[in-house]
């Protein structure tokens, strides 16, 4: 099938080159001509396991391009709308500037009976008022949101663990219903849930998604919270209660908590659509989740300037990690780089080093000091915070190792990944979230 990506991010581009890979002649459009080079000689605008792979076959087997250009757009059967939906600058709401280009400059190019997919993260109604711009031109608009994780981008692309599609009444919807089963045609017959909704229900199964997994992780780190001031240990009692499968252990890991593109503004979108709608007291508690969720970088800070006895004023501290979370270069609204920022602004000299993320870390905060060596970032440090849970920290960081090399004996694990005892029998100072 032909057909359109609008908006060549994090899921834009990752979405055509899927497509592609299963068979879609694609034609991915963004207005950002640096990116749109880089991904036509098949190289990634960001770091995103197996993207790199996928462009290159796509682009070799002729069914992958890319265009600065919406009339480009023409002649393809669906239009996916990827763009992104940033929180507004003063305010939680969504902004959906990007959203409204897309669609003015793809409705000179739509051809009746051609589907348009907003595949963005948007306010609920969003696509109903879309829908009565597009609905002069005889084409259909249906709402498909995105589950991907960063990370793992590509395999919940191509293998999702479920299809949501809005449409509207009537048969234009059942055939764009039908249409999308052809596409994701490789997901659908294996049997992968395929839902078919109105605009409102698909908008909000996104972020109900994204508001009970910042939920689930506030949750523990409010109990990591009260773990603290009563000497429990929050990663036992996540195992206890994970065991319960209606709880389930996924997305309780306590720690600095929950950053990215997604999760945070999601959330305060959210809140702030309910509040438009006069329901705000139904989300009310999100307002309690994302509070919750930045104490927790407040906890990580300020467990450094304790265990450096009082005050990180020119002490060295190395920040291992900048990343929102590990495999992805993503450092919007990271709470390591937050972190790093607070101890910087302490007095400290921050020394930041990430396996993927630092050229984004360093354009953003050139202020701090960055260091692409691990052990470069340790060397002479009084105190090591861990604050992304790369392989590289979580599991190939040997305390004897880092002893040779720091000045000082204090770790803050802020992601609770490492092995406590393990860095106690070497003497280490070792302070988790919420852990004795
Ligand atoms: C999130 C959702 O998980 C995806 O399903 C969704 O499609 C995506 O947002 C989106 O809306 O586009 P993502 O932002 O890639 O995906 O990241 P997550 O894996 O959800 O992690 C979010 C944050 O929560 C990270 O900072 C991570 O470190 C943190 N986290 C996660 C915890 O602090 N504890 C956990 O137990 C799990």
């Amino acid at each position: 099938m032909r057909m359109s990506v609008i908006g060549c991010g994090y899921l834009g581009a990752v979405h055509a080159a899927a497509m592609a890979s299963i068979g879609h002649e694609v034609i991915g459009i963004d207005v950002d001509g640096r990116k749109i080079d880089a991904l036509s000689k098949g190289e990634a605008p960001f770091f995103e396991p197996g993207l790199k792979d996928l462009l290159r076959d796509g682009i070799a087997s002729g069914r992958l391009r890319f265009s600065t250009e919406s009339a480009d757009a023409e002649g393809s059967t669906v239009h996916f709308i990827g763009v992104g939906t940033p929180q507004q600058a003063g305010g939680y709401a969504a902004d959906l500037t990007y959203v409204d280009k897309a669609v003015t400059d793809l409705l000179p190019h739509l051809r009746p009976g051609d589907v348009v997919a907003g595949k963005s993260t948007v306010p609920v109604g969003t696509a109903a008022q879309l829908a009565a711009r597009i609905a002069p031109t005889g084409a259909t608009l249906i709402w498909n949101p995105e589950f991907l994780r960063e990370g793992w981008a590509v395999q919940d692309t191509i293998d999702p663990d479920r299809l949501v599609v809005g449409v509207p009444d009537g048969e234009d919807g059942q055939r764009a219903a039908q249409l999308m089963r052809d596409v994701f045609y490789p997901a659908v017959a294996k049997g992968t849930p395929f839902l078919v909704t109105d605009y409102a229900t698909a908008e909000l199964v996104k972020v109900a998604a994204n508001a009970f997994l910042a939920t689930k992780i506030s949750f523990i780190n409010a109990m990591a919270e009260i773990a603290e001031v009563t000497g429990a240990d929050v990663t036992q009692l996540a195992d206890a209660i994970g065991h319960d499968v209606r709880i389930g252990r996924r997305f309780l890991g306590a720690g600095i908590g929950f950053g990215g593109g997604c999760l945070p503004k999601d959330i305060r979108a959210f809140s702030a659509r309910a509040e438009e709608l006069g329901k705000g007291e139904s989300v009310a508690f999100l307002r309690e989740v994302d509070a919750i969720n930045l104490r927790r970088r407040e906890r990580a800070v300020q467990l450094v300037v304790d265990g450096l006895g009082g005050s990180v004023h020119g002490k060295r501290v190395a920040v291992l990690g900048a990343a929102f979370k590990p495999h992805s270069d993503d450092i919007r609204d990271s709470p390591a780089l937050d972190a790093a920022v607070r101890l910087h602004g302490l007095g400290a000299a921050v020394i930041v080093t990430d396996p993927q993320a630092i050229e984004n870390a360093r354009r953003a905060h050139p202020q701090l000091t960055y260091v692409t060596d691990r052990d470069s970032a340790l060397r002479g440090a009084d105190a090591v915070l861990v604050v992304t849970e790369w392989d590289e920290y979580r599991r190939e960081l040997d305390p004897a190792h880092v002893s040779a090399l720091t000045d000082g004996r204090v770790v803050i694990d802020g992601r609770n990944c490492l092995d406590s005892a393990a860095w106690r029998a070497a003497g280490w100072h070792y302070y988790g979230m919420g852990r004795p």
